[in-house]
């Protein structure tokens, strides 16, 4: 999918198909750093949207997943249609893998996750080194099905397999300094191509890095990914172990994680780094705070809608979390603190 020339079906005016905000997406921040070229192919979200709504995928490749043990927990299931598996691993962000969306299908499929040592440590009682098949025995792996809604606009419903965040934290406990947690993606540019070059990477500072305070990574909700529609991770969707925040925008569930480290301190995260006056720490979603470039009061539901409808529903604060969450940010400005 790398048009660099218009394609026929291109004469449609971009307003009659996709909305604003899909011609100012993230890669103008790319374009601003002068990373250039980029501004030579159409945007990313163009290309996804015009592929979803003509329903036109790549073949089917068998992505290699294995199926897991879990509960399902109905705790956490959603009133809306989930967005189809093709969605869900074809329309993806993992910009070490590439900028569009299809990239990361396409150019992770030989990432290596075995053997994989994920390591939590810093103001815990006692630091912990994991490998994966550890870690998936010592947890108890769970599905929720949450909302998935990102920065650019768009959003999924998905089933996750996974574990509380907390759960992990209380088993490394934690010390009285503990105030905020920090994630850290695999730091491997022969196996990411877009950690080579900061034109594929899309400009970030690699590894790619996030953080949540300490109240939101212990919250019920915040929920470490090792598979989805009941198998392990696809290599796209950040296996073999990902974080999940459903209340939050996307980029905060960092993906691949090799390290948990709770701090005293706020740490550094990848997209605030880049563009801080687009991307604060906080990043709860709220239709009511605007990207500086596009509304965020709706969102185009991946997979749903049809040619010249592609399907817009209203945003909803914290991303319909809010009675689970809200209470993290009392006394906040969230205009300011976005
Ligand atoms: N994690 C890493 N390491 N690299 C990334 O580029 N992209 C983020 C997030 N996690 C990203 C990442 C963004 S912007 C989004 S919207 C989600 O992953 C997308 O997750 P999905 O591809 O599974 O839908």
């Amino acid at each position: 999918m790398h048009f660099k020339k218009r394609p026929s079906w291109d004469t449609l005016k971009s307003s009659d198909i996709t909305p604003e905000s899909v011609f100012n997406d993230r890669r103008n921040i790319i374009k601003a750093l002068g990373l250039g070229a980029v501004g030579a192919s159409i945007p990313g979200q163009v290309q996804a949207g015009i592929f979803d709504l003509f329903g036109e995928n790549k073949p089917s490749v068998p992505f290699i997943t294995s199926p897991l043990a879990f509960t399902v927990n109905t705790g956490f299931e959603v009133n809306e249609a989930k967005t189809p598996f093709e969605k869900v691993t074809r329309h993806n962000n993992f910009y070490e893998f590439g900028t569009d969306k299809s990239d990361p299908a396409e150019n992770a499929q030989d990432f290596k996750v075995d053997p994989w040592t994920l390591v939590i440590d810093g103001e815990v009682d006692h630091p912990i080194t994991l490998g994966l098949d550890d870690l998936t025995k010592m947890m108890a792996l769970e599905e929720r099905t949450y909302r998935l809604r990102c920065v650019e606009a768009w959003s999924m419903v998905i089933p996750w397999v996974g574990f509380p965040l907390a759960s992990l934290l209380k088993k490394a406990g934690l010390t009285s300094k503990a105030k905020y947690v920090a994630f850290e993606t695999l730091f491997d540019p022969e196996q990411m191509p877009g950690q080579k070059s900061r034109l594929m990477g899309g400009g970030i500072h690699y590894p790619y890095v996030e953080g949540l305070t300490i109240a939101e990574a212990m919250n019920d909700l915040s929920f470490l990914a090792v598979g989805l529609y009941g198998k392990s991770l696809p290599p796209q969707n950040g296996a073999p172990i990902r974080l999940v925040v459903p209340w939050k925008y996307g980029f905060k569930s960092i993906k691949s994680l090799v390290r948990i480290r709770v701090m005293d301190k706020r740490p550094p995260t990848s997209w605030n780094q880049l563009a801080p006056q687009e991307y604060g720490f906080y990043a709860n979603v709220n239709p009511d705070v605007d990207h500086p470039r596009w509304s965020q009061a709706s969102e185009r539901r991946i997979g749903e809608g049809g040619l010249f409808s592609a399907k817009r529903i209203k945003t909803q604060p914290f991303n319909g979390y809010e009675e689970q969450v809200s209470g993290l940010y009392q006394g906040l400005n969230l205009t300011k603190n976005f």
